[in-house]
């Protein structure tokens, strides 16, 4: 995704056509962006093969789940409903692990039938549940044991999952017990041992902290894990000032843990893996000329992007025709949604902008779509996927009629 001639295109379509073509607000994702960051997430950790399961939450289209899986990689799931679709899609079980700090009964019962790698269990009574279901099906279910580590990822702390004061995983003292109460039990077999801190961490000492404290329990506990499942939270740049996780130095410390434990390494990426692949197009609706600033009212709210609203993220805002003229004044991006939240950046010294303008929201692939919603009685936006001069449309239009 480029500019050519001051034009911004996806792959071999001129952006500006799309918006002709299709109205606004959309989601456009590049199927070649995708294949690159898959391939360059294997080869960045190819030493020591790991088994990468694609977090669902943070993107489950239909065609991007199959791109996915075409490449070999497996599914991280967090729900009942992110577990039946991957599995429709036709994801191997094997390759599947299913995440989340309040799996139901019903839900247990439905992963232990499909004979998935691992359900990573978050409480005692969780795992008591599995224990109870395991025995009613005269099997060995095998399961992992999530981490609190008590490790700040210094990200968002909206999206921190490590710390003790977050909801998510057992403490390294719990995790000890269960080890004991459950290690010769006759329906469980604990295979893995899960962390995931957070998401969007951009520096490598929160997972090389991780490291140090996995390997306390391992050598506490002396028990031997298949697994390490290290988690997803790779961050990737959005802006100018932010940098992407370098995963050469983080490649070589978990290779050196993994060659020293004995034990195979799960991944569950998300962000890493869609967040730069789509953009989100959209209109200026309105300017607003108030005091000293300017609203630029765009046809994209917070109902198709919230992570500004949700999380204060930046995202970069650019123009589908770049111009020469630029204005000084400070821009504030809004939406039309009626919350003042509604706002998605705010700039100085921008190219002139005019009503009608057309604009694109940058790397909105993750937690974009699947966290937008009806708000304001708004249809979602459909998304589309480029790859080379072919745009296909990836997801249903929301008739307003149907929503009304
Ligand atoms: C358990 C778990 N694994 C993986 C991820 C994916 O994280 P990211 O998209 O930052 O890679 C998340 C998201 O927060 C998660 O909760």
């Amino acid at each position: 995704m480029n500019y050519r001639n001051n034009n911004f295109y996806i792959e071999k379509i001129k952006a500006e056509n799309l918006i002709k073509k299709y109205g606004s607000p959309i989601y456009c994702y590049s199927n070649k962006k995708l294949v690159e960051n898959i391939n360059n997430f294997k080869n960045s950790f190819k030493t020591f093969s790991p088994l990468i399961c694609f977090s669902v939450k943070s993107n489950y289209n239909s065609t991007i789940l199959k791109i996915i899986k075409e490449h070999g990689l497996g599914a991280d799931v967090v729900s009942d409903g992110e577990l039946k679709k991957v599995l429709s899609l036709g994801f191997k079980p094997n390759k599947i692990v299913y995440s989340g700090v309040g799996k139901k009964f019903e839900e247990l019962k439905f992963a232990i039938t499909k004979n998935i790698l691992l359900i990573n269990i978050e409480s005692e009574s969780e795992l008591r549940n599995v224990q109870k279901l395991a025995k009613r099906f005269k099997r060995k279910v095998s399961v992992g044991l999530r981490l609190n580590p008590n490790i700040d990822a210094k990200t968002n702390t909206k999206i921190s999952t490590g710390r003790l004061q977050d909801k998510f995983g057992l403490n390294s003292i719990d995790i000890i017990k269960i080890l004991n109460k459950f290690k010769n039990s006759k329906n469980i077999k604990i295979k893995c041992l899960s962390v995931h801190i957070g998401s969007q961490i951009t520096e490598n000492k929160p997972y090389n902290n991780v490291l140090l404290a996995i390997n306390k329990i391992l050598s506490k506990s002396n028990f031997k894990f298949e697994y390490i499942d290290l988690g997803g939270g790779m961050g990737i740049k959005y802006s100018k000032d932010n940098r992407k996780l370098d995963y050469s130095e983080l490649s070589k410390n978990i290779y050196k843990f993994s060659k020293k434990n004995n034990c195979k390494i799960i991944f569950e990426p998300g962000r890493s893996i869609v967040g730069d692949t789509a953009v989100l197009l959209t209109k200026v609706i309105y300017i607003k000329n108030s005091s000293n600033k300017k609203f630029v009212i765009i046809d994209a709210g917070m109902n198709d992007l919230i992570r500004p609203a949700l999380y204060n993220a930046t995202h970069e805002i650019i123009p589908l025709t770049k111009k020469s003229s630029r204005n000084s004044s400070s821009h504030d991006f809004v939406g039309p949604i009626c919350e003042t939240s509604d706002r998605f950046l705010k700039t100085k010294n921008y190219q002139k902008i005019i009503e009608g303008d057309n604009l694109a929201i940058k790397d909105v692939g993750a937690y974009g779509i699947v966290l937008s919603s009806n708000y304001n009685l708004r249809p979602r936006p459909v998304e589309f996927i480029i790859k080379n001069s072919k745009i296909k449309r990836i997801s249903k239009k929301q008739r307003l009629n149907d929503i009304i």
